[in-house]
């Protein structure tokens, strides 16, 4: 994958994804929507420092000169990642994503762990547990926020760039790798809440809805703190809807039951060589 490459690429993931979605969300669930335009920037700041730090993980396939489909890894530490994964639909089932996967996965040869967020759709899920992944259903929270049930959160503050060695010391003791630069990417997009204390130590960034899009801390009572910190800054009467929640982390379901959300499930979290972190929420793209 070459810089030249990502808007079409980005284009392609915005495209599979949707086609998914449409596919297999649930009745009574919001409509999908295609990647807004406000998240592209996003996805493309993501992937081009991928290319950055990363170029030997990054791949597009070609048909006739076209680019119809790609992937995006990340090594961090002593672990593979894999961000981005799609081929458009009209050339899906014919190979394409199998290179692309074993081109992605040659990058992280010298890892041990592995790590990703799968969707639901049943060929990438098949590529995947091929490829010797194990699959964890994830679960995710969506409601309205029950005000009146937020709990008072102290020792918890807003977080800043002087905060990433810590970050990166919870990352190694929770999902056994540190985020490093990627900690960049997401302090440029989120607001950062952090908790360090004789009691436990810990993070969330959380998004405009008042979500956790990546949550990290070094015991159960401190990650319900700070998902509590996030859930007090949603909205009062709108739709908050926190994903990537493994069986492993029942901690994350009690809070949100407690602030009267409901539970859902959708796609797996994959993993290689390690358990699902805990007490950890990941981030869809940089786990
Ligand atoms: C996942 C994806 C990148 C794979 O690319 P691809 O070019 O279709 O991959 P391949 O053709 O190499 O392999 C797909 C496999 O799934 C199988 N498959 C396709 N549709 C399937 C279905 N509905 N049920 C079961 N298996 C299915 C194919 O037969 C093939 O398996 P095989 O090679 O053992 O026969 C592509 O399907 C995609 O973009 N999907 C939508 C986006 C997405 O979900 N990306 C992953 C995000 S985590």
């Amino acid at each position: 994958m070459r810089e030249g490459d990502l808007a079409a690429f980005g284009e392609i993931t915005a495209t599979s994804y949707y086609e998914v979605d449409a596919r297999t969300y649930q009745r009574a669930w919001p409509d999908p929507v295609r990647r807004p335009p406000g998240r592209n920037g996003a996805w493309l700041n993501r992937a081009r420092a991928a290319l950055d730090t990363d170029p030997g993980g990054c791949w597009v396939a070609e048909v006739d000169g076209e680019v119809v489909g790609g992937a995006v890894s990340r090594v961090r530490e002593l672990m593979w990642i894999l961000a981005s994964f799609a081929v458009l639909p009209q050339h899906q089932g014919r190979g394409i994503g199998t290179q692309l996967m074993a081109a992605a996965m040659h990058h992280g040869r010298g890892c041990l762990r592995g790590m990703f967020a799968a969707s639901a759709d049943p060929g990438a899920v098949r590529r995947y547990r091929l490829a010797g992944f194990d699959l964890h259903p994830q679960m995710l929270l969506m409601g309205v926020v029950d005000r009146s049930e937020i709990p008072v959160v102290d020792r918890v503050r807003e977080g800043a760039a002087g905060d990433i060695d810590l970050l990166n010391s919870v990352d190694r003791q929770t999902r056994g790798a540190a985020h490093l630069s990627d900690h960049e990417l997401l302090l440029a997009q989120f607001r950062l809440v952090v908790t360090d204390h004789t009691t436990g130590a810990g993070y969330a960034y959380v998004d405009d809805d008042g979500a956790p899009t990546l949550l990290a801390a070094t015991n159960r009572r401190t990650a319900a703190k700070l998902m509590w910190e996030a859930l007090a800054s949603s909205r009062p009467g709108e739709q908050v809807s926190v994903h990537h929640i493994t069986a492993a982390n029942a901690w994350a379901l009690d809070v949100g039951l407690a602030a009267r959300l409901a539970i859902h499930q959708s796609g797996f979290l994959c993993v290689r060589q390690m358990k699902p972190p805990t007490p950890y929420l990941h981030h869809g793209s940089l786990l």
